[in-house]
């Protein structure tokens, strides 16, 4: 630990209640939060994030352990200190706290003076200026109930970030906003928290924001979860989102209707969840979030079996000259599965790049039986379906075997076989080694 970074928190522990009632619900915190980092603060309701916030913020005083703020010892720390530091602390709650009798303007001008760092004479020009900073050069005369949540929301970030505070304090800042403006208001957070080197420490719930931060802290009944728990519990949160009724429902919907707008939009819904969630987590190229990336194309890939009504549905990774089985029922239990390239027909997808759709495997030539014989399963209709990463190279195969009610796969299925794949692109691309970094700067198309 350095000791000069604005946030540093060792050993930290802190109780609520007295005697009896008294009840620990943070154990032994350290971090270090370096000035400019933006940090997000996850984890599950009443795990103890707010509290976190609050003691970081000098909104009271630690009990153990040691908080160091702006270069204050928090732990035990008398109210003037907590106070002096807090002057320097821009915060921003999910009930914004507007002062409604007062003007966006006024608003932010109040933000500033009670600071006190500024002179009555530059009151109105900054807080213009930052109104305008936030897009809301056109709304400094309206009251908060004149304003959008949204707008109302920026006018709260003005507001902590006018005073050009050392530090701001977040806690849900994007909770009663939709999606768009949720992302635009971070985004200003963020544009003008890297102009003012602000140290940013934001609790949230909401997995679309998480790619704004440097760096994600998961918090699981008061205790820190490294890195890779966090990336592990983002990620099953969206595999558990994927697998929800709303969702399966959608899902049995589009099949039943065969709708393909909602089908296309539901596609579109989980890329984005998958590509936020891997932006967000692309620092992390280690085993363990690899692994985790495994489960969920697994989770992803039996997906695709319930949707086009398959019996089984499979990938193979092209590693060296190779299919490699990754994803397949029982995959435990069979032993590692390599076909030459070329060979079977996943091999023959793969070699041509083309689409394959077979009636009866047994009928043709190129049909590899022996993932059959190892199986002990016997394959019937199957798509086999290459897919490639951005430069046209096939990296993977997924294949489906055997429609439930014992027809073909027909051209219907074929065709969403691909769109759904397509949609995947993203995940198998970073599960086959694309620079984790070109993630995070958003040079995917290089
Ligand atoms: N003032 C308080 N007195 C007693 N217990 C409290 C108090 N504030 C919070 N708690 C308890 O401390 C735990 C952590 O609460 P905290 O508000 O920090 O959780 P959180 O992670 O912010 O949850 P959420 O996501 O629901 O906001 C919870 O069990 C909560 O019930
Ligand atoms: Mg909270």
């Amino acid at each position: 630990m350095s000791g000069t970074a604005p946030i540093v928190v060792e050993g930290l522990n802190h109780f609520y209640g007295t005697g009896g009632l008294r009840k620990q619900v943070l154990y032994d915190i350290t971090t270090e939060i370096p000035q400019g980092e933006i940090v997000i603060v996850t984890g599950p309701s009443g795990s103890g994030k707010t509290t976190l916030l609050t003691l970081v913020g000098a909104l009271r005083s630690g009990q153990e352990g040691s908080v160091r703020v702006l270069g204050e010892e928090l732990c035990g720390a008398r109210p003037r200190t907590l106070e002096r530091v807090r002057k320097q602390i821009g915060f921003i709650f999910q009930q914004h706290n507007l002062i409604g009798a007062l003007s966006a303007l006024q608003n932010v001008e109040l933000g500033l003076r009670v600071t006190g760092l500024a002179r009555a004479s530059e009151l109105q020009r900054r807080s213009m200026e930052m109104l305008e900073a936030v897009g809301l050069g056109e709304h400094l005369h309206h009251k908060p109930d004149q304003l959008s949540g949204g707008q109302r929301q920026r006018v709260a970030i003005a507001r902590a970030l006018v005073g050009e505070p050392a530090m701001l304090l977040a806690d849900e800042p994007t909770a009663s906003l939709d999606k768009h403006s949720g992302r635009e208001v971070v985004e200003r957070m963020k544009t003008l928290a890297k102009e003012q080197g602000t140290t940013i420490l934001l609790v949230t719930h909401d997995n679309r924001i998480l790619d704004i931060a440097d760096r994600i802290v998961h918090l699981e009944d008061g205790k820190l979860s490294t890195f890779t728990d966090a990336v592990i519990a983002n990620n099953r949160q969206m595999m558990e989102m994927l697998a929800d009724n709303r969702k399966k429902r959608a899902l049995d919907e589009v099949v039943d209707d065969l709708d393909e707008s909602g089908f296309r939009h539901l596609l579109e819904e989980i890329t984005s969840d998958s590509q936020r969630l891997l932006e967000a987590t692309a620092m992390a190229s280690d085993v363990a979030f690899r692994g985790m990336l495994r489960q969920g194309l697994f989770a992803f890939t039996r997906k695709l079996g319930q949707l086009l009504d398959a019996d089984r549905a499979s990938l193979f990774l092209v590693e060296s000259d190779s299919l490699v089985l990754r994803v397949a029922d029982n995959l435990e239990n069979m032993g590692e599965v390599r076909i030459p390239l070329g060979s079977g027909i996943a091999g023959a997808a793969a070699k041509s790049g083309e689409i394959i759709r077979i009636d009866d495997a047994y009928a043709d030539d190129r049909f590899n039986p022996e993932v059959d014989r190892k199986t002990g399963y016997r394959t019937r209709s199957l798509i086999s379906l290459p897919i490639k990463d951005r430069k046209g190279q096939v990296f993977a195969v997924a294949q489906l075997l055997n429609r439930h009610d014992g027809k073909p796969f027909d051209r219907h299925d074929e065709e969403r076989f691909d769109l759904f794949i397509s949609s995947l692109g993203i995940m198998l691309e970073t599960l086959e080694g694309l620079d984790p970094g070109s993630l995070v700067h958003g040079s995917r198309e290089s």
